[in-house]
């Protein structure tokens, strides 16, 4: 059954929306615009299938869902799971409320901000997991993001999060920047939107000049889930800006 969390306590802090404010606008083009979407998602997906092999009924936080993409897609792999999407957007809310019909799917409408200011939880999930969302967050927003995460987890569980991170050098971003651009067009020229060429090739410096996002070095994030006590912490897949990282908790004795 479908349920809706609200914040209990303290007002809950207006979340003000992203850039992403025409929200169809984002998810029409995200396939195109945001590098190796699938291919992401789908070693997201595999991670959790590797880690958690044949056990059901875990508790699943996607934080910042969206649309719900990537629950959607990890619950056509494993359905058997009980799955909360957390998202400061009522509209992107609406729109994972629409594609996760069903049981077990849980809407929590929160800000990160407010999400990491509720008292410390009990470890209460198994995988916790984000796409494109984090890096919103500075590196302190992204350090007590992490330390809740961390403890919200329970033993054995598993963190991954799909973000863009900050290149470390001026001439890497410019070889980073012009693989997203190749990206774009060779994706554009293999589905077929040959006159689209071109026309997304300003969607890095853009990515760039806009405040409201705040990537960090993916060496400062490793270094920092170490710091909280994550095990296994890695980087599992990166194409230019685009990098898989995450860690695990120890099981407990
Ligand atoms: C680019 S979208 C990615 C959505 C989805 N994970 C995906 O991969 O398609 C980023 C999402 O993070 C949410 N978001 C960004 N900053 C947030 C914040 N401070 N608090 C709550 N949600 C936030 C936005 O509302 C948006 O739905």
């Amino acid at each position: 059954m479908h349920q809706e969390e609200k914040c209990k306590g303290k007002p809950m802090k207006k979340y003000k929306g992203s850039s992403w404010r025409n929200v169809d606008s984002y998810l029409s083009i995200a396939e195109v615009i945001v590098p190796e979407r699938n291919r992401t998602i789908k070693l997201l997906v595999d991670i959790f299938g590797y880690h958690f092999e044949g056990k059901e009924c875990l508790s699943l936080l996607d934080i910042g869902c969206g649309d719900g993409i990537v629950s959607d897609r990890i619950r056509m792999r494993y359905a058997k799971n009980n799955f909360f999407l957390l998202d400061g957007s009522l509209e992107m809310l609406e729109k994972a409320r629409k594609r996760l019909k069903g049981e077990n799917v849980t809407f929590i409408h929160q800000s990160f901000e407010e999400y990491i200011a509720l008292t410390a939880g009990k470890e209460k999930y198994d995988f916790m997991y984000s796409a494109h969302a984090i890096h919103h967050l500075d590196l302190v927003g992204k350090s007590k993001l992490y330390r809740k995460i961390f403890n919200e987890l329970k033993p054995g569980g598993l963190f991954l999060n799909i973000d863009p991170v900050l290149p470390p050098s001026e001439k890497s971003e410019t070889w980073q920047f012009k693989m997203w651009r190749d990206w774009i067009n060779e994706t554009l020229h293999e589905k077929g939107f040959k006159s689209d060429i071109g026309k997304y090739d300003n969607v890095p410096s853009h990515y760039k000049s806009n405040e409201e996002n705040k990537p960090s070095s993916l060496h400062k994030q490793l270094q920092l889930l170490q710091e909280i006590g994550f095990q296994d912490v890695d980087c599992f897949y990166k194409f230019g800006v685009i990098a898989i990282f995450g860690g695990t908790k120890q099981e407990s004795c």
